[in-house]
C-alpha cells in the first residue's frame, strides 16, 4: 500500500502512554467532508482506544452504496481539510484509499447482504444501499483489523445492519453506537447539509421538529406518536417525505398500535434535491 494510494497522518506519542495498558485499535469509518458529528465519533474512539491504543479513521466515498442517479459524483470531498480536522481530535492514522485500492478487481463479485434489514425503510428508497455499506464495512474491517468500530446513531438502520452482520457472521469486532450530534436548533449534522440553501436549511428543520413532536406525544401511544410527527411534516412546504415510521429498534419492523416500550421514530425526506434522514428513540407509554 503506497503513498499514492493513501495518506497517513501520524500524531505524536501521548504523555503518560506507558501507564495505560496496551490499548485497543478503534476505527471510525467515514466518507469524508467531516463535521462535528464525525469528530465526536473520533473523540469517543480516542477514549475507547486508551492512550496506547490506535484510532484509525477511514475516508472513502464508497461507490457500491450509491444508486443510479444518486449523489456519488457531487458528494463533497475535502481530504486536506479532513486531515487537518482529524489531527486536532486524537486520530492516529487516516486511511483514505482510492476505489482501485478497495476494489482492485473492480466491483466485488461476492458481497454482503443485509437481508430484510436492507429492504425496509432506507431499502425501499435506496435498493442495495445497505448491502453496499456492509460490503465496504466488512472489507475495511479486514484491512484495518480493529478491536472496536464506532458508528453514529444518526444512521440507525446502518448501525443495526452492521450489528447484525457482526453477530450473524461472527466478525470479531465490537460495535459501539454514538449518539447523534445536532446543531443548536436541532438539525442533525450531515455532510449532505452542505447542499442546502439558506431557505432549504430552514425547511430541513422540519425533520427534527417532527421527531420532537412525536416523542412529546409518547403518552398517546404508538399511533399518537406517528400522528403528531406526521402533522408537523404535513404542515411543511417543500419537504417531500420518503417515510415516517415507528419501529422496534432490534428488528426495524413497525411496532403494533398497542405497543409500549422503547421504539425508534425514523424519518427520511427530500428538501429540494437533498435527501435527509433523522431518527429519535421514543419511550412509548
Ligand atoms: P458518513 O455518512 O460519512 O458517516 C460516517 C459515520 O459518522 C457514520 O457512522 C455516521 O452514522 C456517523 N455520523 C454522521 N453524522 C452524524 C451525526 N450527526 N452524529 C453522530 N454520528 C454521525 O455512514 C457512512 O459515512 C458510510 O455509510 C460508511 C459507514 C462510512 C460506509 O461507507
Amino acid at each position: 500500500l503506497r503513498d499514492a494510494q493513501m495518506r497517513w497522518a501520524l500524531a505524536g506519542p501521548l504523555d503518560g502512554a506507558a501507564d495505560d495498558g496496551p490499548g485497543r485499535r478503534v476505527v471510525v469509518m467515514t466518507m469524508g467532508a467531516l463535521h462535528e458529528g464525525h469528530l465526536e465519533l473520533v473523540r469517543t474512539a480516542r477514549t475507547e482506544a486508551g492512550a496506547n491504543g490506535q484510532v484509525v479513521v477511514t475516508i472513502f466515498v464508497n461507490p457500491l452504496q450509491f444508486g443510479q442517479g444518486e449523489d456519488l459524483d457531487r458528494y463533497p470531498r475535502d481530504l486536506e481539510g479532513d486531515v487537518a480536522k482529524l489531527a486536532g481530535v486524537g486520530a492516529d492514522v487516516v486511511f483514505a484509499p482510492t476505489p482501485d485500492v478497495v476494489y482492485p478487481d473492480g466491483d466485488p463479485v461476492v458481497r454482503v447482504s443485509a437481508g430484510y434489514v436492507g429492504e425496509v425503510l432506507e431499502g425501499e428508497h435506496r435498493p442495495g444501499h445497505l448491502d453496499g455499506v456492509l460490503t465496504v464495512v466488512l472489507k475495511l474491517m479486514h484491512l484495518v483489523r480493529p478491536d472496536v468500530a464506532l458508528f453514529g446513531e444518526k444512521d440507525a438502520q446502518q448501525l443495526l445492519a452492521v450489528r447484525r452482520m457482526v453477530r450473524d457472521l461472527e466478525v470479531p469486532v465490537e460495535v459501539v453506537g454514538v449518539p447523534t450530534v445536532r446543531e443548536s436548533d436541532g438539525l442533525a449534522l450531515s455532510s449532505r447539509n452542505a447542499y442546502l440553501t439558506g431557505d432549504e436549511r430552514e425547511r430541513a428543520l422540519t425533520l427534527s421538529r417532527a421527531l420532537r413532536a412525536g416523542s412529546d406525544a409518547a403518552e398517546q401511544g404508538a399511533t399518537g406518536v406517528i400522528n403528531a410527527a406526521r402533522e408537523v411534516l404535513d404542515g411543511a412546504d417543500g419537504v417531500v417525505v420518503d417515510y415516517l415510521a415507528l419501529v422496534d429498534p432490534a428488528t426495524v419492523q413497525a411496532v403494533p398500535d398497542d405497543f409500549s416500550g422503547r421504539a425508534l421514530l425514523l424519518v427520511a425526506a427530500r428538501v429540494g434535491t437533498t435527501r435527509l434522514i433523522d431518527n429519535q428513540a421514543v419511550e412509548v407509554l
